[in-house]
């Protein structure tokens, strides 16, 4: 079969149905009477409310059907990777990746011997050949061309039932819940294409504040896939001097006129360090992907980088919605402030810190660009104090499980052991700690509702060496306050 001719056969394929078969056929006559007595019925309600405005018309497709919803099923992952660092990438795969609920696929350059877990990842692919794409970029790769070809290549699969293609590098981690929860807020027959920016703000200027960064992941709905694969390969080949894939897939979706919808929960983590300052202060929305695993320390320390993840998904399954999420409360019996980073790590101060310097991140981290200083984020930082006092006691996430009488999550959180310097504060030292417990009910319609942060209560311990705190809603008139 010619190239034209598979074309063919996958768009048969991938028409459907036609829409018209979804109604039983009915008598014309039939159709014309309930015509007649509609349209009477719509005249004589319009005169009588012509003056009150119809103010339930909705924007778009509201999906209220939980039938209709976006699921997991909806979604094609499309993985880029390479033959050459598959063996050791692969295991950030298998922490989010479910081949029984899951459609994916990873893409590589070229083959690789296959080997027995690879029924626990998506199936592999090799690319298309691109040798007949122009690539001039003196820094970058020509793999760009590639991997920027692959939501075209994944829709030539023609698989039924797609609703969003999800791009991912093979070291991003999804928390697959929170991206289902962040798509179902898009109709997926429009032409989206969702993701977030890097955290440099020298990177955003270099590439562009338009762009969905690729590591971070992205979103492209089926239509948009649809219109890009027909002018992808020409759109290309006018901009052989791009660097990446993802400045390539922005170029493109410029000359569709589709601009980048910000979601700020997926992670590009352009960043240098230890992620403690960007996790502890999480934006009020749900966390989406990590990416960079390889670049920055494992996110709990003492341990691997895939140990740390496996760690992260403990949380992850008993209330995704709720992951690193942050809460601000004050114990004030003793004049701590308490930042608690659901299923991460929960940070004790001494002295009083306001919810608006909490939220900020603490700048833990370095930049991409390493001689560049704390203006070129993307977003407000804060610097680590530099008085002896207010250096952080961090608690680590350790382990949780459910209590089924009591309907709650019981996390708990255990103190890092690192020298404190001195501090001459005539106050309670957090250092008399040893672990943070953690109550908090499941909320998995957390972001049904508007984005709040959760409130956080210190409450009587009755074991020595431990603090308890209860997470949740904020009760009515509850405010982060002294
Ligand atoms: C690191 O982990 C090892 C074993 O897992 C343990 O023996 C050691 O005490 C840990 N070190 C710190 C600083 O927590
Ligand atoms: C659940 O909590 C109750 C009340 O604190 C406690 O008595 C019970 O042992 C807990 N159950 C489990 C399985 O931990
Ligand atoms: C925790 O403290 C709050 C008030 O500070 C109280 O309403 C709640 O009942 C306490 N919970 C437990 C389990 O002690």
């Amino acid at each position: 079969m010619g190239e034209k001719e598979t074309e063919k056969a996958i768009w048969e394929q991938m028409r459907g149905p036609p829409i018209a078969s979804h109604h039983p056929t009915i008598p014309k006559i039939l159709l014309l009477l309930i015509l007649f007595v509609s349209l009477t019925y719509v005249v004589y309600t319009l005169k009588l409310v012509s003056t009150s405005r119809a103010c339930n018309h909705l924007p778009f497709a509201t999906q209220t059907d939980p039938e209709d919803r976006t699921a997991l099923r909806h979604v094609v992952f499309g993985i880029a990777a390479s033959a050459k660092l598959w063996n050791q990438r692969k295991n950030y795969i298998k922490l989010w990746y479910r081949p029984r609920e899951m459609r994916g696929v990873v893409w590589l350059d070229q083959n690789i011997t296959p080997e027995p877990d690879e029924d626990s990842l998506p199936p592999v692919r090799i690319s298309g050949d691109t040798a007949r794409f122009k690539y001039t970029n003196r820094q970058g790769h020509r793999s760009a061309i590639r991997i920027s070809r692959i939501v075209s290549e994944t829709l030539r699969l023609g698989l039924k039932d797609v609703r969003w293609f999800v791009m991912g590098d093979d070291d991003t981690v999804f928390v697959t819940e929170n991206l289902i929860r962040v798509l179902r807020k898009y109709d997926h027959n429009q032409f989206y294409y969702i993701g977030s920016l890097s955290e440099s703000h020298l990177q955003n200027i270099f590439f562009s504040y338009n762009m969905a960064y690729g590591g971070g992941g992205f979103a492209i709905s089926y239509p948009l896939a649809k219109a890009l694969y027909k002018m992808q390969d020409r759109c290309i080949q006018r901009y052989p001097a791009l660097y990446g894939s993802d400045d390539r897939m922005q170029a493109c979706m410029a000359e569709l006129g589709v601009p980048l919808t910000k979601e700020i929960g997926f992670h590009q983590y352009d960043v240098y360090g230890n992620l403690l300052g960007l996790l502890a202060s999480h934006p009020v929305t749900p966390l989406v992907s990590l990416h960079h695993l390889d670049v920055v320390e494992p996110i709990f320390p003492n341990m691997s980088r895939v140990q740390a993840l496996e760690r992260l998904t403990i949380p992850m399954k008993l209330d995704s919605a709720g992951l690193m999420q942050q809460s601000i409360c004050y114990d004030t019996s003793k004049s701590w402030t308490v930042s608690v980073s659901w299923g991460f790590a929960v940070q004790i101060f001494r002295g009083v810190f306001s919810p608006r310097e909490m939220e900020m991140p603490s700048r833990t981290f370095l930049n991409w660009y390493r001689r560049a200083d704390y203006t070129a984020y993307a977003f407000n930082t804060r610097p680590v104090s530099r008085n002896p006092c207010q250096k952080p006691f961090v608690f680590y996430f350790s382990k949780a499980k459910y209590n089924s009488t009591m309907h709650q999550i019981v996390s708990e959180y255990e103190r890092h052991r690192v020298p404190h310097p001195d501090c001459r504060w005539k106050m309670a030292n957090p250092a008399a700690l040893d672990k943070v417990e953690v109550y908090k009910k499941p909320d998995p319609h957390l972001w049904d509702r508007a984005p709040r942060r959760n409130c956080c209560r210190v409450n009587k311990s009755r074991e020595k060496g431990t603090m308890v705190i209860h997470v949740g809603m904020c009760s009515e008139g509850e405010v982060s306050e002294t």
